[in-house]
C-alpha cells in the first residue's frame, strides 16, 4: 500500500492529510443523520469517507450506486446490490437471522421478497449502523423515490446516513432539501466539502508518495506534475502510480492516458442526452478551447456547429453540465474545472 495505491484508500496510513474534512466528517456523523460529501471526480470522497468509518471503527454498509446497471433502475437492481454488499459484511449474518424476509446462507444473504418495502424494513433494522450511499445521485433514475425513503429513516430509524456525490448538483436535484414539498426538507444535515490540495500539500503528496516507492523523479517533473494536475489528489496518484509502478517516466505520456480516461468516462456521462448529446459537446468544446468562454461565447459556437438553440435550452443544458460538475461558472466565464478532462476536450472531441 502507500500514497499511489490506486484503489480508495481505507487506512489512515495510506490516506494524505485532509484532516479538516476528516474531522468535520466525524463531527457531522455525530451530530447529524444525514452527512454529505461533495467534492468532482477524483477528489478524494470515497477514501475519506471509507478511513474516517474504519478509524471511527464503525459498523457500515458500503452501497456503491456506479455499480447500478444504466438506464432506468428496478428495484431488483438495487436489492440486488444490496445483498452483495450485506453479503460481505460479517456483522449482518446475526442480523439477518432476526429480520424476517432475508435468508443467510452459502450463497450469502438473500431477500426472500424483492419489493420496495422489504427494502424498507432492511434497512431500518441496520440499527446503530451506518449506511453509505456514494454517488447517490445514480438513485435518480428510478421510479422509485430513494429520497423518501432517506426521510424515512431520518426520521424513523436509528440509522446514519452518508451520501456523496461527484455530480454536486445532480446530488443535491436527488436530495431535494431545499424544496418544501420534497421528503427531506427541513432535514438539518452536514456537508463535507472536499477541494482540490493547493500547491505546497499537493507537492508534498508526491514527494512523500515517491519516497514511499523508494523513487526520486526530477524535481522538474514534479513541478510539472503540479502545473498539469492541479492538485486533485486522484490525478496525482494516477501519475504516481504510472511512474513508479507502470514505469511510465514521461509526463506527456502520463496525461495522455489520464486524457484517455477522462474522456471514456465523459462519453459515458454523455450517453444519457441522446441526440441533444452533439449540444452538450458544442458547449465543452468551446468552453475548454477558450478556457473560460462567455455565454454568448459558447451561444455563438453552439450555433455555428449544430443550427439555432434556443436561449433556455442552452441555459438548460449549461446548468446540467454544471450540476454533473463537468463546467463551472467562474467570475470570469465558464470553464471546464478538471485539467485533465479539459486536455480530453481538446484533443479528443471533434464537436
Ligand atoms: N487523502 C488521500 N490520500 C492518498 N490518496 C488519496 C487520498 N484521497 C484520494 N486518494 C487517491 O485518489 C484517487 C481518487 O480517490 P477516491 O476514489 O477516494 O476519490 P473520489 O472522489 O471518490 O473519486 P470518484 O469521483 O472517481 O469516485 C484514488 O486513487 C485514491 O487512492
Ligand atoms: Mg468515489
Amino acid at each position: 500500500m502507500g500514497y499511489f495505491d490506486p484503489e480508495p484508500k481505507t487506512r489512515r496510513t495510506d490516506f494524505f492529510d485532509y484532516e479538516e474534512q476528516l474531522e468535520e466528517f466525524r463531527r457531522g456523523l455525530k451530530y447529524s443523520k444525514l452527512v454529505a460529501v461533495a467534492g468532482l471526480r477524483r477528489y478524494g470522497k470515497t477514501s475519506l469517507i471509507l478511513t474516517a468509518l474504519n478509524e471511527m471503527k464503525a459498523e457500515y454498509v458500503f452501497f456503491d450506486c456506479r455499480l447500478l446497471p444504466s438506464g432506468m433502475l428496478s428495484i431488483h437492481d438495487v436489492i440486488s446490490l444490496l445483498e452483495r454488499e450485506l453479503s460481505r459484511r460479517s456483522w449482518f449474518r446475526s442480523l439477518a437471522e432476526t429480520i424476517e424476509g432475508v435468508e443467510v446462507g452459502g450463497f450469502g444473504v438473500r431477500f426472500r421478497r424483492r419489493d420496495f418495502s422489504t427494502l424498507v424494513s432492511v434497512l431500518e433494522r441496520l440499527e446503530g449502523r451506518v449506511l453509505v450511499l456514494d454517488e447517490v445521485q445514480e438513485l435518480r433514475r428510478s421510479r422509485y423515490r430513494f429520497d423518501s425513503l432517506l426521510a424515512h429513516l431520518y426520521d424513523h430509524a436509528d440509522v446514519k446516513v452518508v451520501v456523496s456525490g461527484s455530480q454536486i448538483g445532480m446530488m443535491y436535484r436527488f436530495l431535494r432539501v431545499e424544496n418544501p414539498s420534497a421528503p427531506l426538507f427541513g432535514r438539518p444535515f452536514y456537508t463535507v466539502r472536499l477541494r482540490p490540495l493547493g500547491r505546497g500539500p499537493a507537492r508534498e503528496f508526491l514527494l512523500r508518495g515517491f519516497e514511499q516507492e523508494g523513487l526520486e523523479p526530477p524535481a522538474d517533473m514534479v513541478e510539472e506534475a503540479l502545473d498539469l494536475f492541479d492538485g486533485v489528489i486522484g490525478w496525482l496518484t494516477y501519475f504516481g502510480y504510472s511512474y513508479s509502478r507502470l514505469g511510465v517516466r514521461d509526463l506527456r505520456s502520463v496525461l495522455e492516458m489520464a486524457a484517455r480516461l477522462a474522456y471514456e468516462e465523459l462519453s459515458h456521462a454523455l450517453q444519457i442526452y441522446g441526440v441533444a448529446r452533439p449540444r452538450y459537446e458544442a458547449v465543452l468544446k468551446i468552453t475548454a478551447e477558450r478556457d473560460p468562454a462567455s455565454w454568448s461565447e459558447i451561444l455563438r459556437y453552439v450555433e455555428s456547429r449544430v443550427g439555432r438553440v434556443p436561449r433556455n435550452t442552452l441555459s438548460g443544458i449549461i446548468k446540467n453540465l454544471t450540476d454533473m460538475g463537468l463546467l463551472e461558472k467562474t467570475a470570469e466565464g465558464y470553464r471546464v474545472p478538471d485539467p485533465v478532462l479539459r486536455h480530453a476536450v481538446r484533443t479528443f472531441l471533434k464537436a
